[in-house]
């Protein structure tokens, strides 16, 4: 089923944190919200895509101060090359949020004011173990000792002792409430492993407890002011999260933009930051009488030639470099198609040669290479007037204007964008396998008009991928539709209904190829 037309969408990537510079995973999560946010305005829907960076906090000061810049200026530039990779990917993105900008002062000192009017605010002390890498605090039973004597947290960060004056949030009376709220919505949470981890970590007796939200300056300054106290800035996730309300106009409530489109939709985050999100996330929201947001969908981690990503191993993919190589949709395409839904995946050279090659290249992109210069050179460069159809013609038409797009609904619905795409490339490969059967190139000498129908039907056929394919391929299928002079207006998904079928009689210009064979074996050594 369609959603409800011009019913809205909110959607939203995390923030990144510029104490580095983009890559691989980045790109990913921005490629995989961005797909859902194209998907969605196709079939309808109003959306808002929410992305933007993560400025304050420790980590990004500390790295600020060994490259001896100032922490905004630091800022300043990567957060200028995370714009910039939204660029190069052609991400579609309605607001790109900085965590510096006065919009989000305001919003995040206007929250913490309505948590301290609740009573869940207090002033205390914090002694305990915190990750700098992750801003995140750790019980001691959650660390290990490494051969160093260093302690670690489960994602492999070390934890240093912390002991300061600070800010709590009374996190622990939130229990019952969250655990309420993941036993009533059993879709908050996705995909369901995450939210079982979530389930039983909240559970456990005395499991939740009060998180600090604040850090003494003595130590850190670069943050939000905590309203009210100089001494102390904002606990950098609790600042980090508020952007998701500070975008559609928070602390006005009243705001149109922030009426229409709070609650989020979705807020796509990887499974290394679920916790903030699934737990302390709704607690403030609920603290603040703030609607919480439907779902939290946390993919997961993309490792390059089966090793994490890490500096010290040298395996840092850069956005720039995957597109220079493969080119943008062909990145898109093999990251949609080959990371499992909500799984790690993994990246390798030889895979996304094969992959791209195997559908884009030999598939889709010879598909409509074939069929459009035989209507070129054989139909007088129009689109051929179809004779009375076959079943088989007709049970291809059906599987392409009809079918596949129930399939695509259901599975882009719930970012299985590699399902989708499955079912769209099996539609390009039974095509193929029509065109050989059929020979049209065969059939010019013999039967005119069973060659201007079989014709007919690849380029109808090729149409609907074209557009059904748009939100993973935005440039490349553009240039096909273009080739098929289907009008830009034409390409919604509800135009991939027979009655917009092609118009027999369109001339088409000479045909180009739109996904090149790529032959990059020397760079795989
Ligand atoms: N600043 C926080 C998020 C705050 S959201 C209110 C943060 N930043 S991050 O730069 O470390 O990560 C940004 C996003 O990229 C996160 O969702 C993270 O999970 C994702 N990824 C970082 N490395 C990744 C991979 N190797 N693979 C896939 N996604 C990864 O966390």
């Amino acid at each position: 089923m369609a959603a409800k037309p011009g019913s809205k969408f909110y959607i939203t990537t995390a923030i990144a944190y510029v104490n580095g510079l983009p890559h691989l995973g980045h790109a990913y999560e921005a490629i995989l919200t961005d797909v859902m946010a194209r998907f969605q305005r196709l079939d309808g829907r109003d959306v808002m895509f929410l992305t933007g960076t993560d400025e304050h906090g420790e980590k990004v000061a500390k790295t600020a101060e060994k490259n001896n810049v100032a922490p905004k200026a630091f800022a300043d530039i990567n957060a200028a090359a995370f714009e910039q990779m939204d660029k190069t990917l052609n991400i579609s993105h309605d607001d790109f949020i900085r965590t510096t900008e006065p919009r989000h002062y305001a919003a995040s000192q206007a929250l913490w004011k309505k948590l301290q009017e609740r009573g869940d605010i207090y002033l205390g002390k914090y002694e305990g173990w915190y990750s700098v890498r992750e801003e995140g605090y750790f019980t001691e039973a959650e660390l290990t000792k490494n051969d160093k004597g260093q302690m670690i947290t489960p994602n492999g960060t070390e934890a240093e002792w912390v002991e300061e004056p600070s800010y709590f949030f009374k996190l622990s009376t939130y229990r019952d409430k969250l655990l309420d709220l993941y036993q009533k919505n059993p879709d908050f949470i996705q995909p369901a492993t995450r939210k079982n981890e979530i389930v039983s970590f909240v559970s456990q007796e005395g499991g939740l407890k009060d998180i600090s939200v604040s850090r003494h300056k003595k130590r850190l300054s670069w943050g939000i002011p905590v309203p009210g106290d100089e001494d102390h800035v904002m606990y950098v996730w609790l600042d980090a999260l508020t952007n998701y309300i500070t975008s559609p106009g928070y602390p006005d409530e009243k705001k149109d933009t922030f009426k229409k489109y709070w609650p989020a939709d979705y807020h796509v985050i990887g499974k290394d930051i679920i916790r903030f999100h699934a737990i302390y996330w709704p607690a403030f929201l609920m603290s603040a009488d703030i609607e919480l947001p439907k779902t939290i969908f946390a993919h997961g981690f993309i490792n390059v030639q089966g090793a994490k990503m890490s500096k010290s191993v040298g395996n840092v993919l850069s956005p720039d470099d995957l597109v220079r190589t493969y080119g943008l949709d062909q990145i898109r395409y093999f990251l949609m198609r080959e990371i499992p839904h909500g799984e790690d995946g993994n990246f390798s050279h030889e895979q996304a040669v094969q992959r791209i090659n195997a559908d884009l290249a030999n598939g889709l992109g010879n598909l409509a290479q074939r069929t459009l210069s035989q209507i070129y050179k054989n139909c007088d460069s129009k689109f051929p007037k179809p004779g009375a159809l076959t079943d088989e013609d007709k049970h291809l038409l059906d599987a392409a204007q009809t079918k596949m797009l129930e399939v695509v609904r259901v599975e882009f619905n719930k970012f299985k964008f590699n399902k989708g795409l499955e079912a769209i490339i099996s539609v390009a490969a039974k095509a193929d396998a029509y065109i050989d059967v059929q020979a049209p190139w065969k059939l010019k000498k013999e039967n005119v008009e069973r060659m201007n129908t079989v014709l007919y039907v690849l380029a109808e056929v090729i149409r609907c991928l074209g557009i059904i394919i748009q939100p993973v391929v935005p440039d490349s299928s553009a240039k096909l539709l273009d080739q098929l002079k289907v009008s830009a207006d034409e390409r919604a998904y509800t135009h991939l209904a027979p009655k917009y079928a092609l118009k027999p009689g369109a001339v088409i210009d000479q045909p180009i190829g739109v996904f090149p064979r790529l032959n990059l074996e020397e760079e795989a050594a």
